[in-house]
């Protein structure tokens, strides 16, 4: 039975209304990582920074998994080796039914306190306060993602890796691939002998190295995946 292994990014969400943040009408066009999605910039201006993610969280919070997040919780179900990888913290894999996520960049219903430490789901948006206060000490809370310049979770990047490793077939949907490490698992993956398949209406990095890259959005390219899986798993 084949190991398979997928890392999805910002691209399988944009059929449920989310914006991703390279492309054209990407969130990095209307703002700047570096005022928002950095450590500096929390500290700098906490108020901004938890207003621009109290949007991100409404706009989420509105928003349900598409066919592409179904897809993969069915692959989780129905396939004996499925490992999901996602850089995106939107948290609708879980929603759509994908039980065992292994989130890289954390999960924006996640609040770490910066006093006691605690980390917990807070769900409510929008926020009754900005920015919100530790439900346990009143502290200051951060999101819990992980900006850019900080150290992704132990755990799940060796998680990550390691799937990529073993993978028979590596699928890559939905990503641009410029940021790292997420972005090298792909070509981990392919070096340990993994049949790569790229799911993306535009070439990336990983498009030459891919032995199948579909110019399809998530939904149509993953059901094509799915049929062919299915069948390499029926021999
Ligand atoms: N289906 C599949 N892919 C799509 C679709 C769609 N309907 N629409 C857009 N895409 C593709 C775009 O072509 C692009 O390659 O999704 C990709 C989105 O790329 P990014 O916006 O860069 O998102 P991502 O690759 O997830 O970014 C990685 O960067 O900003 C940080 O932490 C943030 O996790 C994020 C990381």
């Amino acid at each position: 039975m084949p190991k398979v292994a997928v890392l999805t990014g910002a691209g399988i969400s944009a059929e449920s209304g989310i914006p991703t943040f390279r492309g054209k009408d990407g969130l990095w066009k209307r703002f700047k990582p570096e005022e928002l999605a950095t450590p500096e910039a929390f500290f700098r201006n906490p108020k901004l920074v938890w207003e621009w993610y109290d949007y991100r969280r409404q706009l989420i919070a509105r928003a349900e998994p598409n066919e592409g997040h179904k897809i993969l919780a069915r692959m989780e179900r129905e396939l004996p080796d499925f490992t999901l990888i996602t850089q995106n913290v939107d948290g609708l894999h879980q929603k759509a039914g994908s039980e065992k996520v292994i989130e890289l960049h954390g999960n924006i219903w996640k609040v770490r306190c910066l006093s006691c430490g605690a980390e917990y789901y807070d769900y409510r948006a929008p926020l009754p306060e900005i920015p919100p206060r530790c439900k346990h000490c009143g502290g200051l809370v951060r999101p819990g993602v992980v900006w850019f310049g900080e150290p992704l979770p132990p755990e799940a990047l060796e998680q990550a890796f390691n799937a990529a490793r073993e993978s028979d077939y590596f699928i890559v949907v939905g990503t641009s691939a410029v940021v790292y490490p997420a972005a090298q698992l792909p070509f981990v993956a392919k070096e340990y002998g993994a049949t790569v398949i790229e799911v993306n209406p535009e070439e990336t990095p990983v498009t030459r190295i891919a032995d199948l890259s579909l110019r399809e959005k998530a939904s149509t390219g993953l059901k094509k995946v799915y049929e062919m899986l299915k069948e390499h798993a029926q021999g």
